[in-house]
């Protein structure tokens, strides 16, 4: 049988015939123009992610209404001068064999004034209890207004080009907020019974079908559960998902979750098994009868084929794995999946750094996510011999670009092993998909030839005397060892230490601090059975709830019956005593047979001088320069290896 049978044979949504039955999912990026426009940047980016072999492409968020804005930078389809923008989108997909959806979109609540000149509008004028901003409860004049709007918005879809148009419904945004007797809690026809809540979602269905017409292809993007306090569940998704299909969807994407779902299982992390969601898409598939788009963290093309084979869906959602390797598709399909670089559900490249930081989408660890407008890499003018010092992921990062634009790399580690910090980093529950990168990392730098000498320490001596062009300082940072009375003592250990497995565990552990470092080393020894007090300084716990990662650390840290002492500043270690100051007082921690220290880490930048000295150019790369994360660190690696 041909490999991925089920994921590649074509499949039908009303008259659209789709090549293979994978999707990209929207995905916004932050990279429109400010006026709902189509950029360069943005086209480069989906021609790029059409040329991956993907069978439909979801174009991002798309506002129908200038009061739908959920965001400055973000596409528009709210009038006809916006429609020459919408079929730039379409040539550049179909130029790539693509085709495109539009995703029809209204925040909602989940927007600020700022970016849609308008106070938010919403079914009752509840705030949004993430934003928590004032907002408009929606006169029903107000309502027919916007469901004429998507109507308008579709037809533009049509003029442009696009081969379908998908209704956003779901992740808390205006048509979820109908839905859900959470946010809705009208007393008029669009609330209280589930018929009327269901009210303002089935007109919108009905007015795009009425306008574009019956074999133009819908698609109704809904989350089959909330799971939220207050909302509405699967068993309601089952009882709508037909009657969208009466309305006129074609097909429903089956996505989960709102902004306070808790760990953000509408962009699950790490810490969520792959495709956990596919059971609701089984169920809205069994009830609606029309085809259904599984998705959550779904990286795998195996795992979506068997998913359709079981017939939990039709056509299956990669969104964060097309950031990741935009030509992860047809590796599988050659069978060459050792060469894909899989997504590492860290959301810190992407959503995180749209929802959190207000920067465009890129992928931690494909530092050309966003940049496809540049261009691929020009070969090096003039070939160097290059040495990079340090095989963390800055030292990968770079050595790999430098040699795949022509200059002879030389890659030097002091440790027997390639991988810095990942190697204690992937240690912790979940995280394993860090070194996997490391993996992918090597096999590429073997094929492109670079010479890696492993328990080699780069000196200022070796510097001198063999003299590189230039030299790409990636030797990144060491914890850093505050000057607190005891801290050599033999019950004292680095974090690193502990998750690489050099040290004996007992029954309890105290940490010190309370930062990820401190938190996911936690997480390693109570998934051990070892029972962990962590002291942290800072009165606050340093590692939130909200983002998705962070929430299940805190979670499991609470289940193992941990204890997170906060203000608490360390001021002696004793052989089986931590002595800490709360407040005015100073108190006693015992037993303490092991004690983590986990309180930051300091740059290794003593190469420095001996290069300024022997006046060879170089670079400074990664935690080297300041510690920060693998996105740096891998981010920063790539420029150096472009910029040389
Ligand atoms: C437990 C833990 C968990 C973490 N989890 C995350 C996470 O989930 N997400 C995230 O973004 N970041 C995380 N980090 C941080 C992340 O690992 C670092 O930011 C990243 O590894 C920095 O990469 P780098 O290449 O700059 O430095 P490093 O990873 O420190 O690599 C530097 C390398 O240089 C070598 N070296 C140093 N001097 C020399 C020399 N003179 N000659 C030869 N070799 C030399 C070192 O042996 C080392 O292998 C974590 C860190 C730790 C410790
Ligand atoms: C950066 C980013 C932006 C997203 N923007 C949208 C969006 O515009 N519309 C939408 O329906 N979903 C959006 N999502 C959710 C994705 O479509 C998808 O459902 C989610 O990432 C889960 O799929 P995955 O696990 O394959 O990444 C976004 C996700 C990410 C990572």
């Amino acid at each position: 049988m041909p490999r991925l049978e089920n994921l590649f044979s074509p499949v039908r949504i009303n008259r659209l015939e789709l090549k293979n039955r994978a999707v990209m999912p929207a995905m916004g990026t932050g990279y429109a123009g400010s006026g709902g426009k189509a950029t360069e940047r943005l086209l480069a980016y989906l021609s790029r992610r059409a040329r991956g072999g993907v069978g439909l492409i979801v174009t991002e968020i798309c506002a129908v209404d200038t009061r739908g804005k959920g965001s400055p930078a973000q596409l528009g389809a709210w009038s006809d001068e916006l429609i020459e923008s919408l079929a730039s989108i379409t040539q550049a997909i179909h130029a790539e064999d693509g085709k495109a959806a539009l995703q029809l979109y209204h925040a909602g609540r989940e927007t600020l004034e700022a970016f849609t000149g308008a106070m938010p509008e919403s079914p009752s004028g509840i705030p949004s209890p993430t934003l928590m901003q004032p907002c408009e409860e929606m006169s029903a004049l107000r309502i027919a207004e916007v469901i004429d709007g998507y109507a308008k918005a579709a037809a533009r879809a049509v003029e442009a080009g696009f081969d379908a148009v998908e209704v956003h419904g779901a992740h808390g945004y205006l048509v979820n907020q109908f839905l859900s007797p959470f946010s809705n809690q009208r007393n008029d026809d669009y609330g209280g019974s589930d018929e009327n809540r269901a009210r303002f979602a089935l007109a919108i269905a009905s007015a795009i079908r009425h306008t574009v017409g019956p074999d133009f292809p819908i698609i109704f993007r809904v989350s089959a559960d909330e799971l939220i306090r207050g909302g509405y569940d699967l068993s309601f998704m089952e009882w709508l998902a037909p009657r969208l299909v009466e309305a006129g969807a074609d097909c429903i994407h089956a996505s989960v979750g709102v902004f306070t779902t808790p760990g953000n299982l509408t962009i699950a992390s790490m810490d969520t098994e792959p495709g956990f969601n596919l059971v609701r898409a089984r169920a809205i598939r069994q009830a609606s009868g029309v085809p259904v788009i599984g998705v959550g963290r779904i990286n795998d093309p195996a795992l979506a084929d068997e998913a359709i084979a079981r017939g939990d869906a039709d056509l299956i959602s990669f969104g964060r794995q097309h950031l990741a390797d935009p030509d992860f598709l047809l590796k599988a399909r050659r069978g060459e999946e050792e060469e894909i670089r899989w997504c590492l559900a860290c959301n810190q490249g992407c959503i995180e750094r749209l929802m959190y930081e207000f920067k465009t989408v890129t992928c931690t660890i494909n530092p050309e996510c966003g940049k496809e407008y540049k261009g691929p890499p020009v070969p090096a003018e003039k070939p160097m011999r290059v040495w990079v010092t340090g095989g963390g992921p800055a030292g990968l990062s770079a050595a790999l670009t430098a040699a795949e634009r022509g200059h002879k790399i030389e890659l030097f580690e002091r440790d027997g092993e390639l991988g810095g910090q990942l190697r204690s980093a992937s240690r912790p529950p979940n995280k394993k998909p860090l070194y996997d990168w490391v993996e992918w990392a090597k096999r590429r730098l073997d094929r492109a030839t670079v010479v890696i000498r492993l328990n080699s320490e780069v000196t200022g001596d070796l510097l001198r005397s063999e003299n590189p062009d230039h030299v790409i300082l990636a030797t990144g940072a060491l914890p850093a060892v505050p000057p607190i009375p005891g801290i050599e003592g033999g019950n004292v250990f680095d974090a690193r230490q502990v998750l690489l497995g050099g040290v004996g565990l007992k029954n309890s552990a105290v940490v010190l601090g309370a930062g990820y470092v401190g938190m996911e080393t936690a997480d390693y020894l109570t998934s051990r059975g070892v029972k962990v007090t962590i002291l942290e300084m800072s009165p606050t716990p340093p590692v939130g709830k909200q983002r998705a990662h962070d929430y299940w650390l805190n979670r499991r840290f609470k289940e193992s019956g941990g204890q997170l002492l906060l203000d608490s500043t360390v001021v002696g270690i004793e052989p089986d005593a931590v002595v800490y100051r709360q407040g005015d007082k100073e108190r006693r921690l015992e037993p303490a047979p092991t004690v983590v220290t986990a309180m930051g880490a300091s740059p290794e930048i003593e190469l420095k001088s001996a290069l300024d000295a022997a006046a060879i150019p170089y670079t400074v790369v990664g935690d080297a320069d300041n510690p920060r994360r693998l996105l740096e660190a891998v981010y920063e690696g790539y420029a150096a290896g472009l910029e040389i």
